[in-house]
């Protein structure tokens, strides 16, 4: 029968098995599934393991530094941190279409890895290679890339579908039989705090897919503004629980008239998506208090620049997704 403890001493099996005496890398993105597959890793093979965490620019505020103080605290790895911000920007310039931004990231993210590799070999004491990669891949993730039985290719989550054909690394995907609340039990009985485990879901490509159009420097930076405050209202509204996640979109291609003071304005419109799910494949948009709504809205209209607009998603999934790219 299915227990977090079968599953983690089955796992940690197997891992070992796999890995040997080799070393691994995973990739922390800050995301629950990511930090429960490196948790688990860790519990296999130790100082085998090193965390990279890519700092791609495209992280929400704060995200950064929970990685590096509360991760790193919770589990002892080793982490390494690449700043890579320039090397995305760079990549994704010009690229409006949204498989193609996931397409990009996910190539990066693993050149990015590759190149920390000596690095790591070099730091570590010993020459083993590293051969391995952990990806914090779910079931949904497998299906909904096309991985998984008889069903359509939704979008190429990047740790899935996105991944180069040239791939150096064999991966180790602990968590791929495994639905979010399972992940969520796992890394309570791992013993990661609860600021971790209990953490909404975010796309390993970040603000990368939810600007509607071109990503650059400036749109990230006024989007990250946009999701701070939303974030912050939902939690001050005691929401966190009752919300799965709420994706704040930029729509960085429109531009609608609005007024403010005694001028015109000629801004761009952020969307908000709560959604209520249980395992992120079928959603319902969330019936959320108006005057939290009323409170983001003000908010985000009077602190972020070019901003003029706030819009409510009330799709459910099907037929929308819920990140729009
Ligand atoms: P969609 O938009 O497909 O999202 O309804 C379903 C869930 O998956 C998250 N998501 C991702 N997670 N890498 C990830 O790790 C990705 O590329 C990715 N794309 C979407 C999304 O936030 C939602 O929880």
């Amino acid at each position: 029968s299915w227990t977090t403890g079968n599953v983690i001493e089955e796992q940690v099996a197997a891992i070992r098995e796999q890995v040997g005496d080799k070393r691994a890398i995973c990739g922390l993105s800050g995301g629950v599934d990511s930090a429960v597959a490196a948790a688990l890793v860790q519990r296999a093979i130790g100082s085998q393991l090193t965390c990279v965490y890519v700092d791609h620019g495209l992280m929400r505020k704060g995200e950064t530094e929970q990685v590096e103080k509360d991760f790193v605290a919770a589990t002892g790895v080793q982490l390494k941190v690449v700043d890579a911000q320039e090397r995305f920007l760079t990549a994704l310039a010009g690229v409006t279409d949204p498989e193609e931004k996931r397409k990009i990231i996910g190539r990066e993210f693993i050149r990015v890895f590759e190149q920390a590799q000596a690095e790591i070999i070099a730091e570590a004491s010993g020459d083993q290679p590293v051969e391995f990669l952990v990806q914090g891949t779910l079931y949904p993730d497998v299906v909904e890339s096309g991985g998984g039985t008889g069903t359509a290719n939704i979008k190429s989550h990047h740790n899935v579908g996105g991944l180069p054909e040239d791939l150096e690394f064999k991966l180790i995907e602990p968590l791929r039989k495994l639905f979010k609340d399972e992940v969520r039990m796992v890394g309570q009985e791992l013993g990661l705090p609860e600021e971790i485990v209990q953490r909404q879901p975010f796309p390993g490509p970040g603000l990368g897919i939810r600007i509607v159009g071109e990503v650059t420097k400036e749109r990230l930076d006024l989007l990250r503004e946009a999701d701070a405050i939303a974030r912050e209202e939902l939690t001050a509204a005691g929401l966190d629980r009752e919300i799965w996640q709420c994706p704040v979109v930029l729509l960085a291609d429109v531009r609608s008239v609005g007024v403010q003071g005694d001028g015109r304005t000629y801004g761009h419109p952020i969307v908000l998506r709560p959604v209520s799910s249980e395992d992120a494949m079928t959603a319902d948009w969330t019936r959320m208090p108006y005057d939290v709504l009323a409170r983001i809205s003000t908010r985000i209209t009077n602190e972020v620049k070019d901003v003029n607009r706030v819009v409510l998603d009330v799709t459910s999934k099907p037929p929308g997704t819920i990140e729009w790219e």
